[in-house]
C-alpha cells in the first residue's frame, strides 16, 4: 500500500512539475493580449515577409516562420522574395510524397513520416508547415495531385492523422491544405466551385474534418478558389461555420499566399493571417508593402473608427498567439535534427512500401541478385532527381540516390548499361513546355532499342515527372499518355526483349494501354531521396511490394466522370466549374456504373499470395466487428492490406444525385504474415461510419435494411 501511495504522489508531483513547466496557453494568451495596444494586434494578422508573420518585439512575443513542405523543409526563400536565398545550410532529405504515404496504407509509416519530418522543420527553426494536403484527387490531370493522398476521403483522412499528431507533438504546426475545393490548378486564383451538400459532406469536407477533429490541427490554409462565389480565404460560411463553429477548430487560418482579396472579406470571413498578398500590385506600392496587406492598415483604421468590433480582431489575435505558444514559444519544443540516419530510414521505409506492384504476368520480378550478368536501363527519370521541380513543394536534397546508381549497387555482378530512351527538356514550374527536338529524341530512341536486344533484362523507367504540365503546380496536364513518347518506345523495347520491367514515376494515372506488352510494372509516385534504393530493393526483391493504389488507372481520359459534362465540369466555363458527378468520384463512379478501369483504386500485388478465409461478423451496440482470417500462401514473407468496403447489394438508379455507391471504403488494415502464416485480421466498422448524407433531408441518416460488407472478393450482408 505505501508503494502505491510513494508511486502514485511520484506520479502526481510529476504531472504537476510539467504543468509548472509549461504555463497555460490560455492563461498566457489573455495576460498576453491584455498588454498588447491595437497595432501591435493587428501586426500578427499579416506577413512582414514572403514567409514571417510577426509577434510583439515589445512583449517577447516570437514571430512566426512558415515554410513549405509538406514533403520536406523547403531551400531559404528570400525575405521578401520568392527567390532563393542561396543558404549553403539548407540542404534536407526529400521524404516520399503524400500520394506515397497514402499508397502504404500503413499508419504506422505516417506517424514515422510525421516524426521524421517533424524533427527537419524544427531543426530548420520553421514554426509552420505548409502542408499536409488532403484535396481529393477528383480530376486525374491535376498538377499538385501528388502532394495529396488520393480519391478518397476515407483513406486519406485516416492516413494524414498519424503525421500531423507526430509533427505537432515536436512544437511545429501542420498547415492542413488547401481548404477547400482546389482540385484543379487551370485557373485555381479563381475558379468558383458547384458541388452539391451531399458530395461536400461525403467527399470533400471528410479528409479535412479528420485532420482537425482526430489530428487536432493547428492552422488551416485557404485555397485561392471560391465556393458560393466567395472566395475561400473570406468564407464565413466555410472558415466560420464548418471549420471554427462546427468542427470546434481552435486554430488559426493562414491564406494562401495572395489568396485574401479584401479587407471585411477577411475579417467577417474568418481570416487569421494575412500571407503573401503582393503589395506591388496593390495601390499603394511601399518598399515592402506589409502595412498596405488587406488585414493591415486598412482593418486597423476601421477598428479604430469602431466599424468592425475590436471582439472580431480580438478572436483572430487568440488564435494566432494561441499558434505562437505551441509554437515558436513552446518550451518542449523539439531541437530535432537535419539528414540523420533515421530520417533517411524512414525516407526508405516509406517509399518502399508506398510503390505499387501493378503487373507480374510471368513472375519475371524479383530479379534477385545474381541471376542477370547483362541489364540495360532505360529513361530519363532513371537519372533525373525529381525532388526539385513541381511548384512551391520543390526541394534542394543534401542527398538523392538515383535508380540507375542504386540498380548498379544492387547488381555488383553484372553489367549494367544505361540509355535516356527520351528527353523532356526542363521547363519547371509555371513554364510551357519547350518544343523538343524530334531528331535528338529519335536518336535517343533508337540508341536505347539497339541495346535493348544485347542485354538478358531491361528496365524502364519513366512516367511523369514535375516539369510544368506535368505533375507541377499552376498547371494541369494536357493528355492522359505518358509524354515525351514513351508509349512508342516502350512497346518497342517490348518487342526487342521479352525481359521488360517498367517502373514509372508520377502523382496521377495515365494512359497504360502499353502494360499489355509488359510482363512487369512498378508504380512509384514521387520517392525522395531514397527513391533508387527503394526501387533497386524492390527489383532484387530485398523487400517484397505491399503498396496499393490511393488512385484509379482508367483506360481512358474520358471515362473519368469529371469529364462527362464537358467544359462545364472541367475546367469550368467562365470561371464557374461544376461537380455534375456528385459523390462518384473514382472507384465510386467506376464500380457502381460498370466501368472497367486498367488498374482499380485499392489494387496492388505482391511477390507472394494471400488467400483469405471466411469472414465473421460480430454486432455490437455501436460498431461491427468483422474477423478474416488471412493466410499467406506463397514462398516469402510479405504485407497484406486488407480492406473493407460497405455498400448496397445492387444499385438499379442512375441518379447521381439520389444513387448510392455499390462500395466504400470504411475500414482497413495492413499486416505482415511470414509463408503459411495465418493471422486473424479483425476490422472494426463503427455504426456511425454507416450513415449517409440524405439530399432531400439535408442531414446524416443512418442506412435502413440491408448493408452489405465486402471484403476482398467476398461479400456479407448485415441486417442494421
Ligand atoms: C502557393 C501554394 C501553397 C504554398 C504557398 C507558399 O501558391 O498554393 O501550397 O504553401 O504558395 O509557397
Amino acid at each position: 500500500m505505501r508503494r502505491l501511495f510513494i508511486l502514485s504522489f511520484f506520479l502526481f508531483s510529476l504531472c504537476c512539475e510539467e504543468a509548472m513547466a509549461q504555463p497555460d496557453v490560455e492563461q498566457r494568451i489573455e495576460e498576453t493580449i491584455a498588454q498588447m495596444t491595437l497595432h501591435e494586434k493587428v501586426q500578427l494578422l499579416h506577413a512582414q515577409g514572403k514567409f514571417s508573420s510577426a509577434g510583439v518585439q515589445r512583449l517577447g512575443i516570437r514571430e512566426l516562420h512558415h515554410s513549405d513542405g509538406p514533403h520536406g523543409v523547403r531551400a531559404e526563400v528570400d525575405w521578401n522574395t520568392w527567390g532563393t536565398a542561396n543558404w549553403t545550410n539548407d540542404s534536407i532529405v526529400a521524404f516520399p510524397s503524400l500520394t506515397c504515404l497514402a499508397a502504404t496504407w500503413n499508419r504506422d509509416l505516417s506517424s514515422l513520416y510525421g516524426h521524421a519530418i517533424g524533427e527537419a522543420f524544427a531543426f530548420r527553426d520553421k514554426h509552420i508547415m505548409l502542408g499536409p494536403g488532403v484535396n481529393i484527387a477528383r480530376m486525374p490531370l491535376c498538377g499538385r495531385n501528388f502532394e495529396y493522398m488520393g480519391e478518397d476521403p476515407y483513406l486519406a483522412g485516416v492516413m494524414v492523422v498519424p503525421y500531423i499528431r507526430e509533427v505537432q507533438k515536436l512544437g511545429v504546426a501542420c498547415c492542413l491544405k488547401h481548404f477547400f475545393l482546389n482540385n484543379q490548378e487551370i485557373n485555381r486564383f479563381g475558379v468558383n466551385v458547384h458541388v452539391s451538400e451531399r458530395a461536400l459532406n461525403e467527399i470533400y469536407l471528410p479528409a479535412f474534418r479528420s485532420a482537425v477533429q482526430q489530428g487536432g490541427v493547428w492552422t488551416v490554409m485557404g485555397a485561392y478558389n471560391k465556393w458560393l462565389g466567395t472566395w475561400c480565404c473570406e468564407n464565413d460560411s466555410l472558415l466560420n461555420g464548418i471549420l471554427k463553429r462546427q468542427w470546434g477548430f481552435d486554430g488559426a487560418v493562414v491564406s494562401d499566399w495572395g489568396g485574401v482579396h479584401s479587407t471585411l472579406g477577411a475579417a467577417f470571413g474568418g481570416m487569421d493571417i494575412e500571407m503573401g498578398t503582393n503589395t506591388d500590385g496593390k495601390t499603394i506600392d511601399r518598399s515592402h508593402g506589409f502595412n498596405s496587406y488587406y488585414l493591415a492598415d486598412a482593418f486597423e483604421s476601421l477598428v479604430r473608427k469602431g466599424e468592425i468590433s475590436e471582439k472580431v480582431l480580438d478572436d483572430k489575435v487568440r488564435r494566432v498567439l494561441r499558434t505562437i505558444f505551441r509554437t515558436s514559444m513552446n518550451p518542449n519544443r523539439a531541437i530535432g535534427k537535419q539528414c540523420s540516419p533515421d530520417h533517411y530510414e524512414a525516407c526508405l521505409r516509406i517509399a518502399e512500401e508506398g510503390i505499387v506492384l501493378m503487373k507480374n504476368d510471368k513472375h519475371l520480378l524479383p530479379l534477385g541478385g545474381n541471376r542477370y550478368r547483362h541489364i540495360l536501363v532505360v529513361g530519363e527519370n532513371a537519372t533525373r532527381s525529381l525532388t526539385e521541380g513541381g511548384g512551391s513543394s520543390e526541394l534542394k536534397t543534401k542527398y538523392d540516390i538515383s535508380p540507375l546508381d542504386a540498380i548498379r549497387d544492387a547488381f555488383p555482378n553484372a553489367k549494367v548499361d544505361y540509355a535516356q530512351g527520351y528527353y523532356s527538356g526542363r521547363p519547371l514550374y509555371g513554364k510551357a513546355q519547350e518544343r523538343l527536338d524530334e531528331s535528338r529524341q529519335d536518336a535517343l530512341r533508337e540508341e536505347a532499342l539497339s541495346k535493348a536486344t544485347e542485354a538478358e533484362v531491361v528496365i524502364f523507367v519513366g512516367g511523369l515527372n514535375k516539369n510544368g504540365f506535368q505533375d507541377c503546380e499552376d498547371s494541369d496536364r494536357k493528355e492522359f499518355a505518358l509524354s515525351f513518347g514513351q508509349p512508342e518506345l516502350i512497346k518497342a523495347l517490348a518487342t526487342r526483349n521479352k525481359n521488360l520491367v517498367v517502373v514509372t514515376f508520377g502523382g496521377n494515372p495515365f494512359d497504360t494501354l502499353w502494360s499489355s506488352s509488359v510482363p512487369s510494372f512498378l508504380h512509384c509516385w514521387y520517392l525522395g531521396s531514397m527513391s533508387g534504393r527503394a526501387i533497386a530493393n524492390l527489383l532484387t526483391g530485398e523487400t517484397n511490394p505491399s503498396g496499393h493504389l490511393p488512385i484509379t488507372f482508367a483506360r481512358r481520359l474520358e471515362d473519368y466522370p469529371c469529364f462527362k459534362g464537358g467544359e462545364r465540369t472541367y475546367p469550368g466555363v467562365d470561371g464557374e466549374v461544376y461537380y455534375d458527378e456528385d459523390i462518384f468520384v473514382g472507384y465510386r463512379y467506376f464500380d457502381t456504373f460498370g466501368v472497367a478501369s486498367a488498374f482499380p483504386f485499392g489494387h496492388g500485388l505482391s511477390y507472394t499470395t494471400f488467400a483469405y478465409g471466411k469472414p465473421s461478423v460480430r454486432v455490437t451496440e455501436d460498431a461491427i466487428d468483422v474477423d478474416v482470417p488471412v493466410t499467406n500462401t506463397g514462398k516469402c514473407g510479405g504485407k497484406e492490406v486488407v480492406q473493407l468496403y460497405v455498400g448496397v447489394a445492387k444499385e438499379k438508379s442512375r441518379d447521381f444525385a439520389h444513387a448510392r455507391p455499390l462500395r466504400e471504403l470504411k475500414a482497413f488494415d495492413k499486416v505482415a504474415l511470414k509463408a503459411g502464416e495465418t493471422k486473424t485480421v479483425t476490422l472494426t466498422l463503427p455504426k456511425h461510419a454507416l450513415q449517409v448524407f440524405s439530399p432531400d433531408s439535408h442531414r446524416w441518416e443512418m442506412r435502413q435494411g440491408k448493408v452489405r460488407i465486402y471484403i476482398g472478393t467476398q461479400h456479407i450482408d448485415v441486417m442494421l
